[in-house]
């Protein structure tokens, strides 16, 4: 194994083992792993809501990761990113290079990474893995074409930030204009890498919202409704949370600290 010494500095980094919610999200398109998350033990699949709940004065339970705890992690150049081989067939050379033993929950969480991201696009889904900024912006212009895209991101605007509590709706939720986007989340690897989705078509409706915790913590969440259930899996824990089955109608959720979403 070649791979550059710089990279070593990545090494230094936590591992990104992800986040619960993530997962539940994607698996809106990736029957990849089965849901198995109980909304009574586990705050953090309460990200979801109904289209209807959005207004003013609206109170809901959101949980919200915080990423104190993680080191500020940045993505590699495209000469860094390139000297390391991202593929499934590569993971013994890998594992050996990173010194993660073949059955440690890190390698199976390499593994679960890489075998998402070479698995194909369902339909119309459009699906990247990124691993340097340089590939971002590509992906991104591939998307969008030469519509310059910009990047919306849920911020916490308080110092008190408490994971799971019940957020009011403090201001009129603002839909931002274009519904075409492309979400991108980390995924667990041992150094940044992004899963960016998303769909040509207006399958989504995007909205601002201002939330006000208990406590009275500010946040700007970001969120996403999906117009389109019929594909998810009908254990989705949505349905368990709000109702409903596949197809029975739109469902939102929040977006997520550390996702990037790209609009038009
Ligand atoms: C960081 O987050 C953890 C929960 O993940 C919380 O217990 C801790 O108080 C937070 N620390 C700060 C400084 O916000
Ligand atoms: C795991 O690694 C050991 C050596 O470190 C090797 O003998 C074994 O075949 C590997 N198992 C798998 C499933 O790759
Ligand atoms: C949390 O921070 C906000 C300001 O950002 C403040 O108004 C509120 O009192 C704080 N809550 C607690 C419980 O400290
Ligand atoms: C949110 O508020 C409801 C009703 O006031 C309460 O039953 C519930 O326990 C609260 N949830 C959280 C996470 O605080
Ligand atoms: C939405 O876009 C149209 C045209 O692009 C513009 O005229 C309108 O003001 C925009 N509305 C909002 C709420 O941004």
């Amino acid at each position: 194994m070649a791979f550059v010494s710089f990279i070593l500095s990545a090494l230094l980094l936590q591992f990104s083992l992800g986040c619960n919610a993530l997962e539940i999200l994607d698996n809106n398109h990736n029957n990849v792993v089965k849901l198995k998350e109980d909304p009574d033990n586990d705050p953090s699949v309460h990200v979801f809501f109904k289209v209807t709940d959005l207004y003013q004065g609206k109170r809901m339970p959101l949980y919200f990761e915080s990423d104190n705890d993680s080191a500020p992690m940045h993505l590699l150049s495209r000469p860094q990113a390139d000297s390391i081989p991202f593929s499934l067939s590569k993971l013994p050379s890998l594992l050996e290079f990173f010194q993660f033993s073949n059955t440690s929950i890190k390698a199976q969480a390499m593994e679960t990474t890489l075998r998402q991201c070479e698995s194909k696009p369902k339909g119309d889904e459009f699906k990247r893995c990124v691993t340097s900024l340089e590939a971002m912006l590509d992906m991104t212009q591939e998307f969008f074409g030469s519509v310059k895209p910009k990047v919306l991101t849920t911020k916490i605007l308080s110092s008190n930030h408490t994971l799971y509590q019940n957020y009011t709706l403090v201001e009129k939720p603002l839909e931002v204009n274009r519904s075409e986007m492309v979400a991108c989340h980390s995924v667990a690897y041992p150094y940044l890498v992004y899963y960016c989705h998303g769909h040509k078509g207006h399958m989504t409706r995007i909205f601002k919202l201002a939330l006000r915790g208990d406590n009275n913590e500010r946040i700007e969440s970001i969120s996403v409704c999906h117009k389109d259930t019929s594909m998810w899996d009908a254990d989705h824990v949505v349905f368990r949370l709000l109702g409903g089955y596949p197809g029975s109608g739109p469902a939102c959720h929040v977006i997520p600290i550390d996702n990037l979403v790209w609009v038009a």
